[in-house]
C-alpha cells in the first residue's frame, strides 16, 4: 500500500475548494472532503474533484445502527470515493455492515478506515460522561482491534498511537494521521504533533493536512515540502 500524503480540504464552499485545487498543475493530491464541505456543496461535489483526477478520502464519520450504516455505505461508495470512515464506537457488527455495504457490483470497495475515540475526548470527559473507566489509550488500542476483527483497512489515529496500531493490528493495518506540521511552521489548535518526515518514520500509512498546505503562502510548495518529506 502506497504511502501518501492527504490535504484536508476544509473550505465550505464548491468555489473555494476548486479554486484552491485549481494550483495543483503537476502531481494531483489525495484530497479528504469532510462534512463541512459535503453538506454545504452536496454529493456533486465528490463526482467533480473525481472527475479532476483526484483521490477522494470521504471524511463523514458514520455512526447509526448497522442496516442504516449499510445501506448508506452503498451510497457513498457509487460516489467512487477511495477511503471513507465511520466510528468504531457503532460496534463490531455495525463495522461488518458497513463494509458489506460498500462493496460494488463488480466486487471493488473503498478503504474503510476507523475513528477510535476523538482526539478531543479526554480521560476525563471518557469517564464522566461515557462511562468508560479504562485508560483512553486501552480503550484506542481495543476500539482499533475491534476494526481490524470487523475487517476494515485501518485506523485514524495520531501519529504517536501509529506504532502501537501496527504492532497490535498488524502492519498492513492502515494508519491515517492528522496532526502534522512543519518542523519550522505554526502548531496552530494541535496539540501533539508530527513532521512528515517523523510520520514517516513511525509508520504512518497516510498523512492528513491541512492549514500548514492550505494556509500557507504557496500550497503547491507545501504540498511538494510533505511530499518530499512523506513519500519520495
Ligand atoms: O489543519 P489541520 O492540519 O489541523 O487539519 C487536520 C485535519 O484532520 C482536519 O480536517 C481535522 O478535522 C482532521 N482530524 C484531526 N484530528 C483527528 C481527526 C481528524 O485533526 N483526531
Amino acid at each position: 500500500m502506497g504511502k501518501d500524503v492527504i490535504i484536508a480540504c476544509d473550505f465550505n464552499s464548491k468555489e473555494e475548494v476548486l479554486a484552491f485545487l485549481d494550483k495543483f498543475t503537476g502531481r494531483k493530491p489525495y484530497v479528504k472532503i469532510g462534512m463541512e464541505l459535503f453538506y454545504s456543496a452536496g454529493p456533486e461535489i465528490v463526482k467533480e474533484i473525481k472527475a479532476r483526477g483526484h483521490k477522494i478520502f470521504l471524511d463523514l464519520k458514520l455512526h447509526d445502527i448497522p442496516n442504516t450504516v449499510k445501506k448508506s455505505m452503498a451510497v457513498l461508495s457509487r460516489l467512487d470515493v477511495d477511503m471513507c470512515n465511520l466510528h468504531a464506537g457503532g460496534t463490531i457488527a455495525m463495522m461488518e455492515a458497513a463494509l458489506e455495504g460498500l462493496v460494488r457490483p463488480d466486487g471493488t470497495r473503498p478503504l474503510l478506515i476507523a475513528v477510535t475515540q476523538l482526539t478531543s475526548t479526554s480521560q476525563e470527559r471518557m469517564e464522566a460522561d461515557l462511562l468508560i473507566k479504562e485508560p483512553i489509550e486501552e480503550v484506542v488500542m481495543h476500539y482499533a482491534h475491534n476494526a481490524k476483527l470487523a475487517g476494515l483497512d485501518g485506523v485514524v489515529c495520531s501519529p504517536r498511537e501509529a506504532t502501537a496500531v501496527h504492532n497490535k493490528c498488524g502492519k498492513d493495518f492502515l494508519t491515517v494521521t492528522p496532526g502534522v506540521r512543519f518542523a519550522d511552521g505554526d502548531v496552530g489548535d494541535q496539540v501533539r504533533v508530527m513532521t512528515p518526515a517523523q510520520a514517516k518514520e513511525i509508520g504512518s500509512d497516510y498523512i492528513v493536512v491541512g492549514r500548514p498546505i492550505t494556509a500557507a503562502a504557496d500550497p503547491v510548495a507545501a504540498y511538494n515540502r510533505c511530499v518530499a518529506e512523506f513519500v519520495d
